[in-house]
């Protein structure tokens, strides 16, 4: 019955981890898969989210279904988180807010909507992207497109060439923005480039869809992370956001994110939320409830969202040190390459700018695995294995 069906080529970033664990080597890094490792290279649970979960066991709560839109509250404190308490999109609630299946899935319902009721059904993508972002939105059948965004002479932001692509971007577009650690590049705007981005985009009358996988990872502060999105309210952009907590929860597995699309008022608002439950419901029916039980709780009770603060701190603070130590070890491996852009780089990754025929080499000779791109998980390096990642990059780069 099935003998059409061509093989398909492994996933660009979760077949790292297959090819990984296939791998004898001991001495085997895995910094393909953007996914928090502590100092001893092991998956990390939040010390908040072990509190949360422990008090969610303790109150024995029932496992009925969620609304199609989840759980209202979880909702709410996503939405403040993203857009601040005090923003007057939540408190004249202008917002439709769902919970999502993780970024991905919030991606997934906004591409939905789009493709049905967006009068333009392009949307423009910075060069690179995350990989997955080309499949969302193309098999909901929204168009992809690119804009320049990276440099790789500078290993930087390409501010010329992203403001003259995005002032050629056809009028009523959409444009895909990351709102904070560009995944894969870890390139940021400077909230200077940000304002001249938003000018640009607002003459184009561009709709914007934000992705924010990474609130509270580029810098330690969930606030300063959210300047962008918050920003373009501000300035009276159209937008809507996808919001993931894998990576500041540390809740991959859970799956726990939120979609929102941002309204003119309550009653556009009300009609968007219905057909946002049409989707859904046959796309899933309703979304899982223990994870966003968790991130509702931290986000509600004043001293867990304080201690998850310090945790989201702690994890951007342990990623900046192991970019500045890679940094100084290989300057100590004698390489005299440039390597100033692995701490001028934010988030959980690093884009090396190395070829692939380097990417190859620091697969095969050393079971150093990274995506073919040349982006590397800061996140997956340890004081034990920084030293030989350091000797293992000098070595296929001299
Ligand atoms: C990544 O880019 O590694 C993460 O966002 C995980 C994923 O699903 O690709």
């Amino acid at each position: 019955w099935w003998s059409h069906v061509e093989m398909g080529p492994p996933d660009a970033i979760l077949g790292v981890t297959e090819a990984f664990k296939a791998d004898p080597n001991p001495k085997k890094m895995n910094l393909g898969v953007g996914a928090y490792r502590d100092d001893q290279g092991k998956p990390f649970v939040l010390p908040s989210v072990r509190e949360a979960e422990r008090r969610i066991v303790g109150d024995k709560l029932d496992k009925e279904y969620a609304g199609i839109a989840g759980l209202p509250d979880f909702c709410n404190q996503s939405i403040k988180l993203a857009l601040g308490a005090n923003s007057p999109v939540v408190t004249e609630k202008r917002n439709v807010t769902v919970q999502a299946i993780s970024g991905t899935g919030a991606l997934r319902i906004g591409s939905e909507f789009l493709a049905k009721y967006s009068k333009s059904k392009v949307i423009y993508q910075p060069t690179p992207t995350w990989g997955n972002h080309v499949p969302v939105f193309k098999f909901a059948g929204v168009d992809v497109k690119q804009y320049r965004y990276y440099d790789k002479t500078t290993c930087g932001f390409d501010e010329k060439g992203a403001l003259e692509d995005i002032a050629k971007i056809p009028k009523g577009s959409i444009i895909l923005l990351h709102a904070c650690a560009h995944n894969p590049t870890g390139v940021d705007p400077t909230r200077e480039q940000w304002k001249k981005i938003s000018e640009v985009v607002k003459k184009q009358g561009l709709f914007v869809f934000f992705d924010m996988a990474y609130q509270g990872f580029a810098s330690g502060d969930v606030d300063g992370d959210a300047f962008a999105v918050r920003y373009f309210i501000e300035q009276g952009h159209k937008i809507c956001l996808a919001q993931s907590f894998a990576k500041n929860m540390g809740l991959y597995g859970e799956r726990v994110g939120a979609f929102t699309m941002v309204c003119g008022d309550t009653d556009e608002a009300a009609r968007v939320a219905s057909q946002i439950k049409i989707l859904i419901r046959p796309m899933y029916s309703n979304p899982p409830i223990h994870g966003a039980r968790i991130a509702s709780r931290i986000l509600n009770d004043p001293e867990l969202k304080k201690q998850w603060l310090s945790d989201v701190k702690g994890m951007a603070d342990r990623i900046i040190t192991m970019r500045s130590q890679l940094k100084d070890l290989l300057k100590k491996e004698g390489s005299s390459r440039n390597w100033q852009h692995i701490t001028d780089q934010i988030g959980m990754f690093c884009f090396t700018g190395i070829n692939p025929q380097q990417v190859e080499k620091l697969i095969k000779e050393h079971s150093v695995y990274l995506t073919k791109d040349g982006r590397i998980s800061v996140a997956g390096i340890s004081s034990n294995n920084v030293g030989y990642l350091a000797k293992a990059l000098h070595d296929v780069t001299k």
